[in-house]
């Protein structure tokens, strides 16, 4: 199984419409591939599934993250590096059977320059901390702003090039 993971529980992010696209293109190449936002997160989370605790609105998702083989995360920069609720969503999650020795390909997004250059990079060192092998091409989409088409495509020739080069390898990886 396939999942893309939606790196924000914020309403209506960008990172939520890039997460969409990735699937609408990678759906096109073949790939059966889901699409798990982080705005399904149970509100009350630090209170119920931290620390080997599992609620019943968590175990859906556990159950998702459990069959999950292949994950591709799309994550926004927030104050220079990866959304807090991500680390706190890799925190609930089960041990070992969510992520270790599987893959992850990952994509940076932020409204400033960079692209979300340092969250990548943070969030790589966790991936390999528990064995999470990251696929060495990653993208780092600038100014998320100025992307988007009216139909919510990515439309920059460059953008679309890289990203559907990084999909390509996906597939394969
Ligand atoms: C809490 C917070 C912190 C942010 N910090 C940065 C930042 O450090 N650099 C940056 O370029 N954009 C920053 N942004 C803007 C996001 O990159 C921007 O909202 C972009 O659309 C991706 O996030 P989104 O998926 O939530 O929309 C921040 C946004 C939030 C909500």
């Amino acid at each position: 199984m396939v999942t893309i993971i939606s790196g924000t529980n914020r309403p209506n992010s960008s990172t939520l419409k890039l997460a969409e696209y990735y699937k609408k293109r990678l759906l096109e190449k073949g790939l059966d591939v889901g699409l798990l936002p982080l705005t399904l997160l149970p509100a009350n989370l630090i209170e119920t599934d931290l620390y080997g605790k599992r609620s019943d609105e968590f175990q859906p998702i556990q159950d998702i993250i459990t069959k999950t083989e292949k994950f591709l995360f799309g994550i926004p920069e927030y104050n220079g590096s990866f959304p807090g609720v991500l680390k706190t969503f890799i925190d609930a999650c089960s041990f070992p059977e969510s992520f270790y020795e599987k893959k992850a390909a990952l994509v940076g997004v932020s409204s400033g320059k960079y692209g979300n250059i340092r969250g990548i990079d943070h969030f790589t060192g966790i991936c390999h901390y528990m064995h999470l092998h990251v696929m060495s091409l990653k993208i780092h989409i600038a100014a998320i702003n100025k992307e988007f088409d009216e139909n919510d495509n990515l439309f920059k020739e460059d953008t679309v090039k890289f990203a559907n080069e990084q999909m390509d390898k996906f597939i394969l990886f």
